[in-house]
């Protein structure tokens, strides 16, 4: 009787999340930041002094939009980056992105309807979206040719994660982003932009949000596009304070607060205002530096082992930002979701490539998290995986016949 909200990925992230909390285990599955790493002295501060700045204000109910002060914050911050005139009436703080990615399904998505989605997909978002029961079509980069107009007219809307995606790592072209902007535009679709990984660059920098490509296009103020974007301070910040927000035409953020209302009445009035501290005194600058040093290290020992290690197994690119790299089975033989079982009695997960399909049937490809763990303790998951892929070969050597390998790219 649950079964619209139940389905084998969230069970699979809620296992996720329990593995975390084992000495003995190694989780690369959850994309978690390092916590270690957490600037927790200056939360303390920032606590200290949004209390005596606001007083039972911070404490209280609060607007369903967000704290206003916040919300300027974020609307001239989004306004400076991506020239596109952002005012307060474009922006709705959330509970993270995550919220943002549930409200819309909630006010876009009627039964049935479609979505263009990067693939594979955020597991969070088809998770957030399964009971509303869209249907999915593969987004094809449009330089491929693939998703046409036609296909995007008959959306409801876009869904792509252009920065270091998740579960990919993959960072999409300047050209690739215009040209689905303008195949959007012509559409008449909306486009959601989900954007956590922005500030997690690790090699080189990232191009133009497609807002900004849109804000290049369209001066009206305030912005009345079909771009809808994501941002959340869980990444450059920490995922504690559940701060993140969307940035919309008007009309949608309207429809959104009255979804956020029924939802939770409003965010939490004191993380809102220690975000607000912690911006105005510029932590950004100085904690998203140090956690990308230390990432790139992170991920520089993941591949370095893992390419001993796995390297006859799967392959890979190295992800020049994000949290992840996705490796894909060179072997046919190979069956994510069984090695993942595997890989689960030598104490070690990943997460399997099926739970970002939203038919569960991609078995050929595993994301691997390299931000949680320290180098040496990566150096350790990957050796345990190894073995896992060696024991499980063994064990179905002889009773599975190769499968027939999908390639990803298409949805069936
Ligand atoms: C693509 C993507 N969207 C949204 C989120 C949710 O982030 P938040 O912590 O802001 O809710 C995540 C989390 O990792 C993510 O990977």
């Amino acid at each position: 009787m649950f079964s619209r909200w139940i389905s084998a990925s969230n069970d699979i992230t809620r296992q996720f999340l329990s593995f975390g909390v084992r000495p003995d285990f190694i989780s690369m599955a959850g994309g978690l930041p390092a916590a270690e790493f957490y600037p927790a002295a200056a939360i303390s501060h920032a606590t200290g002094r949004a209390l005596a700045r606001w007083g039972a204000k911070a404490l209280d109910y609060g607007p369903v939009e967000g704290f206003l002060p916040l919300r300027q914050h974020i609307a001239e911050r989004m306004a400076r980056q991506t020239g596109c005139a952002v005012t307060t009436d474009n922006v709705l703080l959330t509970a993270g992105a995550m919220q943002g990615l549930d409200l819309l399904g909630k006010i876009l998505i009627d039964p049935g309807d479609r979505v263009v989605a990067q693939y594979p997909t955020y597991v969070g978002a088809l998770d957030a979206w399964r009971p509303r029961l869209p249907s999915y079509e593969a987004l094809d980069w449009v330089q491929n040719g693939v998703t046409t107009v036609d296909v995007l007219r008959a959306a409801k809307f876009v869904y792509t994660v252009p920065n270091y995606s998740n579960p990919t790592g993959a960072l999409v072209s300047t050209a690739a982003r215009q040209a689905l902007l303008e195949k959007v535009l012509e559409a008449g679709t909306w486009l959601i932009e989900d954007d956590p990984y922005l500030p997690l660059q690790l090699d080189g920098a990232v191009g133009p949000s497609i807002l900004e490509l849109h804000g290049r296009m369209e001066k009206a103020e305030p912005y009345q596009g079909p771009v809808i974007y994501l941002g959340t301070l869980s990444k450059s910040i920490v995922p504690g304070l559940r701060v993140g927000w969307a940035v919309a035409a008007p009309e949608l953020i309207q429809a959104l607060v009255l979804a956020k209302q029924s939802a939770d009445l409003a965010s939490s009035m004191l993380t809102q205002a220690v975000a607000l501290e912690l911006l105005e005194a510029g932590l950004e600058q100085t904690h998203v530096p140090h956690v990308v040093h230390q990432y790139r290290e992170r991920r520089d020992a993941l591949c370095t082992t893992a390419a001993t290690e796995l390297g006859q197994w799967f392959e890979w690119e190295t992800p020049p930002g994000g949290m992840f790299v996705w490796m894909r089975s060179r072997n046919p033989a190979i069956d994510t979701d069984a090695l993942y079982e595997h890989a689960v009695a030598e104490k070690v997960a990943f997460v399997p490539g099926s739970v970002f399909d939203p038919h569960g049937r991609l078995r050929s490809a595993i994301r691997v998290n390299f931000t949680r763990n320290a180098p040496a303790v990566l150096e350790e998951g990957i050796a345990r995986l190894a073995l896992a892929t060696r024991r499980y070969l063994d064990s179905n050597s002889l009773r599975t016949k190769p499968r027939v390998q999908r390639t990803g790219g298409s949805l069936p």
